[in-house]
């Protein structure tokens, strides 16, 4: 009984990854830049692709693009330079064996932050500001008539 769960979970994780959108049901990892930077030599080595955390060190003498340019990159973010190669959907595909996590929530650059921050300056200021000067400019006009009719 307990092998079969073992069984069925296994299988949930294959499938997640496959759709290279959900890490894992019950493993989810979040590892730290700082901890990653230590992956970073033929023998161990991590990379980071669009916030995901990757243990190439398997893959490192299979790489048709070479060992080298993963040893360059080890243990840091690859993002750009995989993309600037324009790697194919295999190699995509390929990736996600390579799966052990995510980069940690506090060491991504995210737009989040910005998004909370313009909602609240921005809605606030201007409505403030659109509302008081046209009704000053308006008091002093009317103050302005009153004076020169009477
Ligand atoms: C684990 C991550 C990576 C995987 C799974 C991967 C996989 C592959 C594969 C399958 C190819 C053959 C061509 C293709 O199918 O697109 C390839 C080629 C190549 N890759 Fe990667 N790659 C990875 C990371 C990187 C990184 C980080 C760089 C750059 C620093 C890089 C640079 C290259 C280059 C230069 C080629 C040769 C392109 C060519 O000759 O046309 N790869 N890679």
């Amino acid at each position: 009984m307990g092998e079969e769960n073992h069984i069925e979970k296994a299988e949930e994780n294959h499938t997640g990854n496959a759709n290279g959108e959900v890490v894992s049901e019950s493993g989810e990892k979040y590892y730290s830049l700082e901890e990653i930077k230590l992956h970073n030599t033929s023998k161990d080595a991590w990379l980071i692709i669009h916030d995901k955390v990757y243990d190439i060190t398997s893959f490192m003498e299979e790489h048709p693009g070479g060992e080298e340019v993963l040893l360059e990159q080890a243990g840091a973010d690859a993002t750009e330079s995989f993309e600037d190669v324009g790697h194919s959907t295999d190699a995509r595909e390929m990736l996600e064996q390579y799966l052990i996590g995510e980069l940690h929530m506090d060491d991504r650059r995210k737009e989040s932050k910005k998004d909370v921050f313009i909602t609240t300056s921005g809605g606030e200021g201007s409505a403030w500001t659109t509302w008081l000067i046209p009704t000053l400019a308006a008091a002093v006009v009317g103050l302005m008539y009153r004076y020169y009719t009477l």
